[in-house]
Order: structure tokens, then C-alpha cells, then sequence
């Protein structure tokens, strides 16, 4: 296939890029704004590969979209551009607005007037939290923060695309993802990078917060899945195999790295901290995807290509990021 992809330089969306790429041999062609996330090191192997092509612009850019489809002529968008950090959409929520719900509007009115399959990359956050039990795609939409809120209200244009306008669009929900080129303001990267630097590893509130695990490698693979064969107007999720808690995942980095447990520090928890996410996965199983990867062996590959990968993250460590950090956390890394 030919496709366009927007956020490709993003983490899931440059792994995905590569699957279609290397795998199923397709025509790739990336737009994406580049934000403090997306970097072209994230495509560094992909770069020379036939088919491959990249396009710097943002998504609620009409300009930037046009020129992209001029130059992928895609059979379909998929779309992963996104703000993806709950902490800075608490801090800023401004980009979270404009990217989700701008962007995903000016991507829709490309797909609708150029006849073109859609798939919207979105979240199990969009659901809210559950205690017990596990969401599935007919659960009501009860997101809380501005992350959240702002993908679902991503989702409900796209639907309206779909009755309204007949677009060709499906919705994939992934659980969280971890895996190698995660930008490390998120959890498993943020404490393997400061384990192994010797920083301190701050855990929100009681660290009893549990999420459903999936390797961005199984995600990337469902969304294949989706674009393929899912049934237009339909929503499909993609949980990982694994529900883990915070706290058993920052001492399992501690045994990995051989950080020392007294570096774990409890801080402040995260305001309206979503308890437990957990995501049903059946209905894109029945389309003949499962996830691959278990949470521990997962785990595991990540912290080796962290360790491996130093030229890949120090330049994030010693830029933009530590301010951020410094922000967020009060605290300076080392
Ligand atoms: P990421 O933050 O690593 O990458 C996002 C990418 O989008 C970056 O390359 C960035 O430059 C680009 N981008 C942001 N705003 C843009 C804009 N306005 N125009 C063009 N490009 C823009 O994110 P990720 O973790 O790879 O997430 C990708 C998608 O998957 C998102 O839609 C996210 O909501 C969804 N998702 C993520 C997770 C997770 O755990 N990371 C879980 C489920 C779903
Ligand atoms: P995160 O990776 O931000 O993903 P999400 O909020 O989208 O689930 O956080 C995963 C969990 O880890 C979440 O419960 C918040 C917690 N967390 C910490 O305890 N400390 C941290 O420094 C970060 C970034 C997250």
C-alpha cells in the first residue's frame, strides 16, 4: 500500500513505519512537525529505504497536508500526530487542543475530498479509569485529563466522518506502550534513564497505579491489523498482555539496571491520577492479531537497547528535556 503517515517520527509511529516498510514491503511517506517528541533519529535506519519519504509539516496545517499527499499519493492516512504526555497537558493543554482537534479535522477534510481509508490512533485513557473489570469498545467515553479529553473528542470527529460523510475511517485504542525511542518523559524510560545515570526515581503518590502493558511492536502490528481489515466506522482496541503495577515496574527496573532501591522516591501524586486502565482486546483478535510480547521479556529487550543506545538519548538528556524535568520535578538530573 501507499501511506501516509502523520507522527511518523514519533515513537509508535516511527515503529509502525518500520513494520510497514520492512515487512510488508509498503510505500511510506511520514508528516510530522517534529516536536520536542518527534526527531529523525527515530527513522535513522529507515532513511535510505526505498518507498521511504518525509515530510516536515503539522497537521492542522492544510498546506503542509496537501503537499504531503502530493507527494505519497497514499491509498491511506494513518494518524498518530499527537501531544502524548498527561503531566504536560495538565501544565500547557494548548497544543493538546489545536493538534487533536484542528489536526485530526483538517486530516479528515483531506481524506473525505481526496476518497481516501483513515485510521485514527487513539488511546484506552479516552475510557477513564476502571478498578475492576475491563473496558471494551462499547464502554462510554469518560476521559480526565486534557490528554485524554482532547483524543476522545479526536475520536468522535472521526465518527461523525463516518456517518456523516461515509469516510472510510477506523479507530484503534491501544493500551500503554513502551518499547525502544520512547522520548523518556514517560514512565519506563524516565526511570531505566535515571537508574542508570543514578538519578533519583520519583513514583506518583503510593505507586499502586496499574497499567496495561503492550509492546509498541504489538500495537504497531495491531494497527496494521486494523488498517487492513477492520470494518469502516468501527472502533477496535489493543491491550497488552500484562497489567502491572507502578511500583512492581520501578523495582524491576532497579534489578535490571542494578540501581540501588533507595533511589525510588515517592512524590507528589498527578492530579486526577487515572487508578487502573485495562482494555479488551477481542474484537481485534477476532481479526487475527495477537500481541507477541509479554511484559518481563519485553521489559527486559528495553532496558538492553536503552543501555545500548546512548547516542539515541543523551542529546534528549543534556537538551529541552532537563528543563522539563527540572519543571515537573522540582529536582535537576545528574
Ligand atoms: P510521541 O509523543 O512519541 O510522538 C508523537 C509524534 O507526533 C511526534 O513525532 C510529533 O512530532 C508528532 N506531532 C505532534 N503534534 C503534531 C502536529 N500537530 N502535526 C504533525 N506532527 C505532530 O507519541 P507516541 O507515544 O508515539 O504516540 C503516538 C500515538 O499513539 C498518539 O496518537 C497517542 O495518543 C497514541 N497512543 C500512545 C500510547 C503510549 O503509551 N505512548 C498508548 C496508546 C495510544
Ligand atoms: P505515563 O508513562 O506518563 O503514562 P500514562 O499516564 O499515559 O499512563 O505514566 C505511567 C504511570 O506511571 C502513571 O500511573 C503515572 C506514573 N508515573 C510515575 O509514577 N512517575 C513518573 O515520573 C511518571 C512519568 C509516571
Amino acid at each position: 500500500m501507499r501511506l501516509l503517515v502523520c507522527g511518523g517520527a514519533g515513537f509508535i509511529g516511527s515503529t509502525f513505519v518500520r513494520q510497514r516498510l520492512l515487512e510488508h514491503g509498503d510505500e511510506v511517506t511520514v508528516l510530522d512537525k517534529l516536536t520536542y517528541a518527534g526527531r529523525e533519529e527515530n527513522f535513522h535506519d529507515l532513511r535510505e529505504q526505498p518507498g521511504f519519504r518525509f515530510v516536515r509539516g503539522a497537521i492542522e496545517d492544510p498546506d503542509a497536508v496537501a503537499r504531503a499527499i502530493e507527494v505519497a499519493a497514499p491509498e491511506a492516512i494513518v494518524n498518530f500526530a499527537a501531544e502524548t504526555h498527561v503531566d504536560r497537558s495538565i501544565a500547557e493543554p494548548d497544543a493538546f487542543v489545536s493538534t487533536h482537534a484542528l489536526g485530526t479535522y483538517v486530516l479528515l477534510e483531506a481524506a473525505r475530498t481526496n476518497e481516501l481509508r483513515y485510521v485514527q490512533v487513539s488511546t484506552d485513557e479516552v475510557y477513564g479509569s476502571i478498578e475492576q473489570g475491563t473496558f471494551t469498545e462499547d464502554s462510554p467515553l469518560a476521559p480526565s485529563s486534557p490528554y485524554s479529553a482532547t483524543k476522545a473528542g479526536a475520536d468522535l470527529l472521526v465518527q461523525s466522518y463516518f456517518h456523516t460523510y461515509g469516510l472510510q475511517a477506523v479507530i484503534c485504542r491501544g493500551s500503554n506502550n513502551y518499547g525502544p525511542y520512547q522520548y523518556p518523559e514517560k514512565l519506563i524510560p524516565l526511570m531505566v534513564l535515571n537508574a542508570v545515570n543514578g538519578d533519583r526515581l520519583p513514583v506518583y503518590g503510593d505507586g499502586m497505579q496499574v497499567r496495561n502493558w503492550i509492546h509498541s511492536t504489538d500495537f504497531a502490528s495491531a494497527i496494521g491489523h486494523v488498517l487492513k481489515h477492520g470494518t469502516p466506522g468501527e472502533v477496535y482496541n489493543a491491550g497488552g498482555p500484562d497489567e502491572v503495577a507502578n511500583m512492581t515496574v520501578v523495582k524491576r527496573i532497579v534489578e535490571l539496571t542494578g540501581a540501588q532501591e533507595s533511589q525510588i522516591e515517592h512524590v507528589t501524586d498527578r492530579p486526577g491520577h487515572d487508578r487502573r486502565y485495562s482494555l479488551s482486546s477481542q474484537k481485534v483478535r477476532a481479526l487475527g492479531w495477537a500481541p507477541r510480547v509479554r511484559f518481563d521479556e519485553g521489559l527486559e529487550r528495553t532496558v538492553s537497547w536503552y543501555r545500548d543506545n546512548g547516542w539515541w538519548w543523551e542529546p534528549i538528556r543534556s537538551g529541552e528535556y532537563r528543563e522539563y524535568y527540572e519543571r515537573q520535578y522540582g529536582r535537576t538530573l545528574g
